[in-house]
C-alpha cells in the first residue's frame, strides 16, 4: 500500500531541547533573554521564542539588559571572557556532548598532540572546539602533512563515514601516534542510520530542517548516496507538491533542530495532497 513514512527518531535532539528549556527558564530570572545566534534552525520555533522574549543577537554588543544563552553548539572561551568583561549574565546551554569534544581537544593539546578536528571549518561548533584546543589545532584537510603525534576529534554532526575517511587519509602519512576520539553524537548517528533504512524503503525522500543546519545537510547527502531522489526543505512552504505526486512511497526525515510538529505537518500535507496515490497511509 502506498504511503508516507516518517523516519524515527525525529523532533528535537536532547541538546536542542535542553537549550530551549534553559532559555525559557532564563525568563524567570531575566525580563529578556538573548541567544548568541539562532537557538534552533526553524523559523516557526524562533517566532514562538521571540514572542516569549527570547531573541537572537549576532554580536555581544547587541545584548541589552537580560541574560545571554550560549547555544548547544557552544562558543569559544573568549566569548565567555568577553561576556564577563561586559557584565553580561550567561546561560550556558552548550550541549554536554559538544562540551565533551571541547574538553577532549583541550586535553589532547595539553598532552602535546597536534589536534585535528574533522568537520566544517566555518561551523560555530568547530570554531569553538578549535578555540578550546588553543593555537595549533586545525581542521582536517586531506593531503596535508602534519607534525608530531596526532589527536583526532570529530564535529558532533558529521557522519561516521566522514570520520573514517579522514582517519584513513591521515594514515597515508606515517605519524608516531594517532589517537582518534569518535565524538560523533549518538543521536546524529541514529538519525543517519534511520535515513539510510528509510531511503531503502521509499521512492523519494523529503529532508526537513534549516538550510544552515549541518546535520540536516548531512542527512540529505546520505539519502542522495542511497541513489534516491531527495529534496531538503526548511518548512512546508517550500514543498513542491507537483513533484511528489508521482511517487508511490515518500519518506520524511528531519534534522535534530526540527520540531516534531513541522515533520508531522509536512507528512500530512504530502498525504492530503494526493501524494502516494491520494490514499496514503501515514506511518510514524
Ligand atoms: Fe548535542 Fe547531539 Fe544535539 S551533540 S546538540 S544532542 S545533535
Amino acid at each position: 500500500m502506498p504511503r508516507v513514512v516518517v523516519a524515527q527518531p525525529n523532533g528535537f535532539c536532547f541538546g536542542v531541547e535542553r537549550a530551549i528549556r534553559l532559555a525559557k527558564r532564563g525568563l524567570k530570572e531575566f525580563s529578556r533573554v538573548w541567544t548568541l545566534g539562532e537557538l534552533v534552525h526553524n523559523q516557526q520555533v524562533l517566532k514562538e521564542l521571540a514572542a516569549l522574549g527570547i531573541k537572537p543577537v549576532r554580536r555581544l554588543a547587541d545584548v541589552q539588559d537580560g541574560g545571554l544563552v550560549i547555544r548547544a553548539h557552544g562558543c569559544p572561551p573568549g566569548v565567555f571572557a568577553e561576556c564577563n568583561r561586559r557584565g553580561i549574565a550567561v546561560i550556558d546551554a552548550t550541549c554536554p556532548y559538544v562540551r565533551r569534544v571541547q574538553s577532549v581537544a583541550r586535553r589532547l593539546a595539553g598532552e602535546g598532540y597536534q589536534v585535528v578536528v574533522v568537520g566544517e571549518r566555518n561551523h560555530p561548533e568547530v570554531k569553538a572546539i578549535l578555540a578550546a584546543a588553543g593555537e595549533g589545532a586545525r581542521v582536517f584537510s586531506p593531503g596535508r602533512r602534519l607534525k608530531g603525534k596526532i589527536g583526532v576529534v570529530a564535529q558532533t554532526t558529521i557522519s561516521r563515514e566522514m570520520l573514517k575517511e579522514a582517519v584513513a587519509k591521515l594514515l597515508d602519512f606515517r605519524y608516531t601516534e594517532i589517537r582518534v576520539f569518535d565524538t560523533v553524537c549518538a543521536e546524529v548517528v541514529a538519525r543517519q542510520e534511520a535515513a539510510v533504512r528509510l531511503a531503502q524503503r521509499v521512492d523519494a525522500v523529503v529532508v526537513v530542517g534549516g538550510k544552515n543546519s549541518a546535520n540536516t545537510r548531512r542527512l540529505t547527502e546520505i539519502v542522495r548516496g542511497q541513489g534516491k531522489p531527495v529534496v531538503h526543505i526548511a518548512g512546508a512552504g517550500e514543498l513542491d507538491l507537483r513533484r511528489w505526486r508521482r511517487y508511490g512511497r515518500v519518506g520524511v526525515v528531519a534534522g535534530a533542530s526540527t520540531p516534531r510538529s513541522a515533520v508531522e505537518e509536512i507528512a500530512r500535507i504530502l498525504q492530503d495532497s494526493g501524494c502516494a496515490g491520494g490514499k496514503a497511509q501515514l506511518s510514524f
